[in-house]
C-alpha cells in the first residue's frame, strides 16, 4: 500500500531511442513534389528517423524502456503504461509484450491511445496508479512507428512524421521533491476527430465489412485547421496548468512542447509568454514523433544541458482525437540514457 504523503509520482529516470536510419529533406525531394526550403520554413524539420523493415513499435518501446530503467538505476516496476498510436496488433495491447521483454512478466501492462498527446495521457495514468496505491513504480513509455501509417506519396504528411520512443520511470514520492509531477491537465474534442485520422483498419470499418480504398488506408491530416486547434488548445491548457501550479510564465525555465511544427511551438510560447531561449526543441533533427516527442525531447534536452536539475518545466502536447494536455514539474537530478 502507498503510505500517506507519498502518493505523488516522482520522475527517477528518462530514456529515449531513435531508430538509426534517417531520411533527410533532400531524400524526400527526390520522390515528392516538395523542397527542402518549404519543409524547413513551414515545419522546422530537416531530417527524421525512420524504422527499418521488421522493426515494430514494441522494439522501439523495449529499447526506450530499457534506457529509462537504466537511468533510474533499477529494473523492477509494478506497471508498464505504453502510449502509442501504432500498436503492433489491434489485439492484444503491445504493453504486455514490452513488459515481458523487459523482464517484467506479471506486472500490470496496458496501452494508452491519445496520438500526439499520448505521453501526457500516459504520464497522468502512471501518476494515477501511484496516487491510488496500485503501484509504487511505473514505467511510462511512448513509442511510435508512425511512419507505418504515412502515405509515402502524401507531401502534406510524409515530410513531418518520424519514428521513435521515449520513457520515464515514476516512483511514489512527495509533492515537494524534485521530479514530482505537478497538476496535469488533459482534454479532448471528438467532434473534430476527422481532422487527424486513419480512415480504416479499426473497428468501425471492420463492422462495415467493406473493402479498404487506398485513400482511407493512410493517416490524413487537415493541416491548416489542425494547426489552429493545436495553437489554441496548447496555449489555453498551458495557461491553465500554470495557474493550477501557482506559477507564472516567468517561473518556467523550459517549455517542453510536442514537436509538431516549429511554428506551432513558437505561437504557443509567444501566447504563454515564454521567450525563445526557454523553449526546448529537437524538431530539426527528429521531426514529429507523435506521442513520443515529449519524452524524447526531455531526454535530449537533459543530455545537452538545456534541461538541468532544479529547472521548472512546462510540458504540453496536442494531437489527434483531438486531444491535448499540459503538466508542470521540477526537473530531478537524473542522467538521461540515449
Ligand atoms: O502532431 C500533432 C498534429 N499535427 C499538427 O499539429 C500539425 C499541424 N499542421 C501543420 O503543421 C501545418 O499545417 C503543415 C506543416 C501540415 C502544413 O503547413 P501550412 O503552412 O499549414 O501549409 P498549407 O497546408 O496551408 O499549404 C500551403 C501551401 C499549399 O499550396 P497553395 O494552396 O497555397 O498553393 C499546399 O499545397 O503549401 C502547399 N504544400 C506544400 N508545398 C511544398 C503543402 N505541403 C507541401 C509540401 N511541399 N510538402
Amino acid at each position: 500500500m502507498t503510505r500517506a504523503g507519498t502518493s505523488t509520482a516522482v520522475i527517477t529516470g528518462v530514456g529515449a531511442y531513435l531508430p538509426p536510419n534517417t531520411v533527410s529533406n533532400h531524400e524526400l525531394v527526390e520522390r515528392l513534389d516538395t523542397t527542402d526550403e518549404w519543409i524547413r520554413s513551414r515545419t522546422g524539420i530537416a531530417r527524421r528517423h525512420v524504422i527499418s523493415p521488421g522493426t515494430t513499435t514494441a522494439d522501439l518501446a523495449v529499447e526506450a524502456g530499457r534506457r529509462a530503467l537504466k537511468s533510474a538505476g533499477h529494473d523492477r516496476v509494478d506497471a508498464v503504461v505504453l502510449a502509442t498510436t501504432t500498436p503492433d496488433r489491434p489485439c492484444p495491447a503491445t504493453a504486455p509484450e514490452v513488459a515481458s521483454r523487459l523482464g517484467l512478466t506479471g506486472v500490470a501492462a496496458f496501452d494508452v491511445s491519445a496520438v500526439c498527446t499520448g505521453f501526457l495521457y500516459g504520464l497522468a495514468t502512471g501518476a494515477g496508479l501511484i496516487a491510488a496505491g496500485t503501484a509504487q513504480h511505473v514505467l511510462v513509455i511512448a513509442a511510435e512507428a508512425f511512419t507505418t501509417l504515412i502515405d509515402p506519396e502524401d507531401r502534406a504528411t510524409a515530410p513531418i512524421f518520424g519514428d521513435g520512443a521515449g520513457a520515464v520511470v515514476l516512483r511514489a514520492g512527495r509533492a515537494d521533491e524534485p521530479g514530482a509531477v505537478g497538476p496535469t491537465l488533459l482534454g479532448s474534442d471528438g467532434e473534430n476527430a476527422d481532422l487527424v485520422a486513419v480512415g480504416t483498419s479499426g473497428g468501425a470499418r471492420r463492422a462495415d465489412g467493406g473493402p479498404l480504398p487506398r485513400e482511407e488506408r493512410y493517416f490524413r491530416m487537415a493541416g491548416r485547421q489542425v494547426f489552429r486547434h493545436a495553437v489554441t488548445r496548447m496555449s489555453v491548457v498551458c495557461a491553465d496548468a500554470l495557474t493550477a501550479a501557482d506559477w507564472t510564465a516567468a517561473d518556467v525555465d523550459l517549455l517542453v512542447a510536442h514537436q509538431a511544427n516549429a511554428r506551432i511551438t513558437s505561437a504557443v510560447a509567444d501566447f504563454v509568454g515564454i521567450p525563445p531561449e526557454r523553449r526546448a526543441s529537437n524538431i530539426e533533427l527528429v521531426g514529429n514523433t507523435a506521442g513520443a516527442s515529449v519524452p524524447v525531447l526531455l531526454a535530449d534536452a537533459a543530455a545537452d544541458g538545456t534541461l538541468r536539475p532544479g529547472h521548472r518545466v512546462l510540458l504540453t502536447a496536442f494531437g489527434g482525437g483531438l486531444t491535448w494536455g499540459a503538466a508542470t514539474l521540477v526537473w530531478p537530478d537524473v542522467s538521461p540514457v540515449l
